[in-house]
């Protein structure tokens, strides 16, 4: 029999479940964009693209679109395949692995000269935040039964990376567009970098 304490009591456990996660990113923050990242300051690629590409593979049908402004109850799937496969994440404990992490980038950008003297920079400056961070460090729960919640942290340790390179773009690759300047504002009120990557 069903009784009120049990839909109060499954109530309380749907909500607990993604206590201390992350909060939905505000809407707007994917509205009213006229320039994308890429057409404003072309970050390197930071991981191998054999890789990127295997992960997007297997993950991409096992992750459903959360849809802009919608709280995400897991990171992305994608981001911590990737991070797994280069031994920058332990699926284990849930921890980033950041000389692993910090090989793969500086490896894969060493061509990239421009940015060179920020990118390690960028990992010393958000690691340390990002990797104690307990809104990232909360239990992923996923919206599908194939497979386990995939962790907050990858994603948000990629987020601050390229949010930081985007922010000290250097001159030479910066476009010094008023739309893009809009988009770093936009950045200093705390969207994410998915935000304004495409249009
Ligand atoms: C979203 O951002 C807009 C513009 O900054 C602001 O007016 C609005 O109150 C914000 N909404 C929420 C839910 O934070
Ligand atoms: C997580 O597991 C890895 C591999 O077993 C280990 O090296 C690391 O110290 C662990 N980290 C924490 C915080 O427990
Ligand atoms: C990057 O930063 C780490 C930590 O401060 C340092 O040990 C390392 O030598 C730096 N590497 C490069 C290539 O600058």
């Amino acid at each position: 029999m069903t009784t009120a304490m049990d839909i109060l009591v499954l109530g309380l456990m749907l909500v607990s479940s993604v206590l201390g996660q992350p909060p939905a990113e505000n809407k707007t923050c994917y509205q009213g964009n006229q320039k994308t990242a890429t057409e404003c300051c072309p970050l390197p690629r930071m991981m191998e693209k054999a890789i990127a590409d295997a992960c997007n593979s297997k993950y991409k049908a096992l992750s459903p679109r959360v849809p802009p402004g919608v709280r995400k109850t897991e990171g992305s799937c994608v981001t911590q395949c990737i991070f797994t496969t280069i031994g920058g994440f332990n699926e284990k404990n849930n921890t980033l692995n950041i000389e692993a992490i910090r090989k793969a980038i500086l490896d894969t950008t060493a061509s990239a000269k421009a940015f060179l003297p920020l990118l390690n920079n960028s990992i010393n400056y958000c690691y340390p935040i990002i990797s104690k961070d307990p809104q990232f460090l909360a239990t992923p729960v996923s919206p599908i039964p194939e497979r386990d919640g995939c962790s907050f942290l990858p994603p948000a340790l990629m987020n601050c990376i390229k949010i930081d390179l985007f922010q000290k773009c250097p001159k030479n690759k910066w476009n010094n567009a008023p739309e893009c300047q809009h988009l770093k504002e936009k950045i200093s009120t705390g969207c994410s970098f998915s935000a304004i990557v495409s249009g």
